[in-house]
């Protein structure tokens, strides 16, 4: 069942996106060649709780770090470490939950580190923008599965794989909530979008092969071929004007 949040719920996740969509820019200005995962992670749970948030991934499911934070071929749910040190050329995903008030919101960036190739820079731009391509799709009245389609139609050209076995996803009282949202075409379309659905949406694109593992760590999804991955992601509700991002400033 998806659910249509009421006015009053759509503001508190309006302050739960404004408390993330801050943090992830203080982040994206401390991040630098020389410090560690750990740092980041230290610096993102500072900075979520000066702004009266919690961080929703060490709470709601015991993730062991308070944000999910990937390096290169890592493509999602690293875990934050004081031996994984970025360096001049690394590409690193943040990705970060912020309850407040018991609403939640879901948002990740790819920051480059220093001078990284062409080839890089283009996929992690790439993504960010398949993400707003999809955007202009999330409209009341047109279906789920066309956030995919869009995304694919755009990546497609590009040779990346695009990762299949982790999704967007509705998103309120919970991180994740029904419905899922692919990132890539299906058959079917899915359900209707509504006015007052809220959706974490987030294209996870690798450079090469779509395929991923996850590591003995039990938490750290790779790519196969060991190729960058690239994550971008916003809290989004669809409004009577179309799509209003939640966790960007
Ligand atoms: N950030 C993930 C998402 O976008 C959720 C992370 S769950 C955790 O859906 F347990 F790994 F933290
Ligand atoms: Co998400």
């Amino acid at each position: 069942m998806v659910s249509i949040k009421s006015d009053r719920e759509i503001e508190l996740m309006r302050d739960a996106g404004k408390i993330l969509a801050e943090v992830h820019n203080e982040i994206s200005n401390f991040i630098k060649p020389g410090i560690s995962t750990y740092d980041i992670d230290r610096f993102a749970e500072k900075a979520v709780k000066k702004l009266g948030g919690n961080c929703s991934f060490y709470h709601l499911y015991d993730f062991p770090g308070n944000f999910c934070i990937s390096v290169n071929d890592e493509v999602i749910h690293g875990i934050p470490s004081r031996d994984k040190i970025l360096k001049d050329g690394d590409i690193v995903k943040v990705d970060g939950g912020v309850e407040y008030k018991g609403y939640q919101s879901d948002a990740a960036r790819t920051h480059i580190v220093g001078k990284v190739s062409d080839d890089i820079k283009n996929l992690v731009e790439r993504t960010r923008e398949a993400f707003f391509k999809a955007l202009e799709v999330v409209v009341s009245g047109n279906h789920v599965n066309d956030i995919g389609k869009t995304i694919e139609e755009y990546i497609e050209p590009y040779g990346y794989g695009i990762v299949e076995d982790y999704v967007g996803h509705g998103i309120g009282t919970k991180v994740h909530e029904s419905p899922e949202i692919p990132n890539y075409a299906c058959t079917s379309r899915g359900i209707l979008l509504k006015k007052n659905m809220t959706l974490a949406i987030e294209p996870m694109i690798n450079l090469g092969s779509y395929e991923v593992y996850t590591d003995t760590d039990e938490w750290t999804v790779r790519t196969i071929d060991g190729l960058p991955s690239a994550h971008y992601e916003n809290t989004v509700v669809i409004t009577d004007n179309g799509p209003e991002i939640l966790s960007l400033v």
